[in-house]
């Protein structure tokens, strides 16, 4: 049976090579975009057309998209390979939602601990709560994976309005990692958090404890200046910390989804409570639109869709994304993490081998650095990367509106180049200006031909605001549910990364020479006998 995208990659291959340019009409940019609470998302500059795109709604019909969704914002356990609710949209639902797991309401303890942790930050925002050297100037959070991403990501992009202890991150267990943190702070005034959903990832615990320890000796009471952010609630006791500094949430979290709840206690602590509610307030616009609005004019869907005709149907197996915003600088890691262990799984729900490619590898870095470094694959290289372009109207800075005015310009100039390309008469036209003839005038010429005909997205917004930011997040979120249920998979699991880390727990005795390498391949035994201390 042909599978869920074969009558669309038919469809493509008839005009895979059809210049883009040649669709706009003067309806084209505006029937290929969409507005929503003030953001725009133009994927005009792609190779989709009316029928593909009719198509590709199809799907997300046939998927039982709607159903899925309903699901999922209904608490019912759609992560059936961990048996779990999928519910992070219940941390940024309003005051008065509802929402139901097991028969249980869940609402209230969301709001008693979103209360406890506005208690808490302003405690140390303002110095009601102290260090044992006085009022908090720095916050370590140690946590990996979706304990650090997110919360790391979104503190620098809410830098403007960060006016609280500063925020360093520690997520690699290179010793390396919390070694420069922690030098030049003060043991007196640093509050940890210790942030891991399970409260067992080795890499955690052991920087945790390295703090405990750089404490321990200057500080009388080392647990009294750490925190805890998990679901494990024995554990985090059982570490000796104040279950009164201890912000709990609950298994139909994923972690690559918790930014919203107590794993953003770090973002919450440097801009304060109220930024950190409009923050919440731009994901719950994003969910209202994502649940309300038709699949054909609503946002996640479509970029949803725009993936997977890029990677599903085109073949295009990498996704750059590329914010014209320094402050989205960890956008594409935190992506990274969303997107490609969400959906980089080869097996369906049903058990069944995916007939098509699974998610696709995400990159990025911001504009303009990227423009300097691998830009030139990007326009001239043999590969398609579809670019995913993020720009705000304004930026944060107005004596340096002129720096902003050539933030954007890049930006455009980008996506046009992809689209347009330069041809081969138009290379041999400047070439020929500078006074190149005959064979050396085409070789020449030809290097500097861009092919063009290469697809990019553009989400623009006005300025990056706490709120700007939770409907981009959700926004992302949203896609790759939308991504997920159209490749039948569980967006929700991730087993992929288990037999690495069962690994290095088994090669720790090997490498202190406890246990001998015996039954390891030859490479990992030679790599071990070089790198033994
Ligand atoms: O190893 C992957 C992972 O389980 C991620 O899914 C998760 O975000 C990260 O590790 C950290 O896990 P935890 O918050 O439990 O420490």
């Amino acid at each position: 049976m042909p599978h869920r995208f074969a009558a669309l990659q038919a469809h493509q291959s008839q005009f895979a090579n059809r210049p883009i340019l040649s669709l706009f009409d003067d309806q084209r940019a505006q029937a290929f975009s969409l507005q929503v609470d003030g953001m725009l998302f133009d994927f005009s500059k792609t190779n989709i057309d009316a029928n593909a795109l009719a198509q590709l709604l199809a799907l997300s019909e046939t998927a039982g998209l709607a159903e899925k969704r309903a699901a999922m914002f209904g608490g019912q356990k759609i992560n059936d390979t961990e048996g779990r609710a999928v519910l992070h949209t219940a941390l940024r639902a309003s005051d008065a939602a509802q929402l139901m797991v097991d028969g249980a309401d869940v609402m209230p303890q969301v709001r008693a601990t979103r209360a406890r942790m506005a208690e808490f930050a302003n405690a140390v925002r303002s110095g009601a709560f102290q260090g044992q050297g006085g009022k908090i100037t720095d916050v370590v959070n140690i946590g990996i994976g979706g304990s650090d991403l997110g919360p790391a990501m979104a503190t620098l992009a809410l830098a403007p309005y960060a006016d609280g202890p500063r925020l360093h991150y520690v997520s690699n267990v290179d010793g390396a990692h919390i070694a420069d943190t922690l030098k030049g702070l003060n043991p007196l005034t640093t509050l940890v958090i210790v942030a891991s959903k399970t409260f067992t990832t080795i890499e955690t615990m052991t920087n945790a404890d390295t703090a405990k320890r750089w404490m321990a000796g200057k500080v009388a009471n080392p647990a009294a200046q750490f925190c805890a952010v998990s679901t494990a609630a024995a554990k985090t006791a059982a570490y000796g910390i104040d279950p009164s500094r201890v912000f709990g949430f609950e298994d139909w979290v994923g972690g690559r989804y918790s930014l919203w709840g107590p794993i953003g206690l770090g973002v919450m602590l440097a801009v304060g409570p109220q930024a950190f509610d409009q923050f919440l307030a731009g994901g719950r616009a994003m969910d209202d639109h994502f649940r309300t609005a038709p699949f054909a004019a609503n946002m996640p869907v479509l970029l949803a869709l725009v993936g997977l005709w890029h990677n599903q149907i085109c073949g295009y197996t990498t996704r750059a994304v590329l914010p014209y915003d320094q402050r989205l600088s960890r956008l594409p890691a935190y992506l990274q993490q969303l997107e490609m262990e969400s959906n980089g799984k080869r097996v369906a729900m049903d058990g069944a081998d995916l007939p098509y490619a699974s998610g696709p590898v995400v990159w990025g870095e911001p504009g303009t650095n990227g423009q300097h470094a691998f830009y030139q694959l990007i326009h001239q290289g043999t590969r398609v990367v579809p670019c995913e372009f993020l720009v705000a109207k304004a930026g944060h800075e107005p004596d340096l509106a002129h720096q902003h005015l050539l933030l954007v310009a890049n930006c455009l100039a980008q996506s046009e180049a992809l689209l347009r390309g330069r041809s081969l008469s138009d290379a041999t036209a400047i070439m020929a200006q500078k006074g190149l003839t005959g064979a050396e005038l085409d070789r020449q010429a030809r290097h500097r031909v861009f092919p063009g005909n290469r697809p990019s997205t553009t989400l623009a917004y006005a300025k990056l605001t706490p709120f700007t930011l939770g409907q981009i997040i959700a926004l992302y979120e949203h896609r790759v549910f939308v991504e997920g249920v159209i490749l039948g998979l569980n967006s929700y699991d991730q087993w992929g990364v288990e037999l690495g880390k069962e690994l290095a727990v088994a090669l720790q005795p090997i490498l202190e020479g406890r246990e001998s390498t015996a039954g390891k391949d030859g490479s990992t035994q030679a790599l071990v006998a070089f790198l033994r201390p």
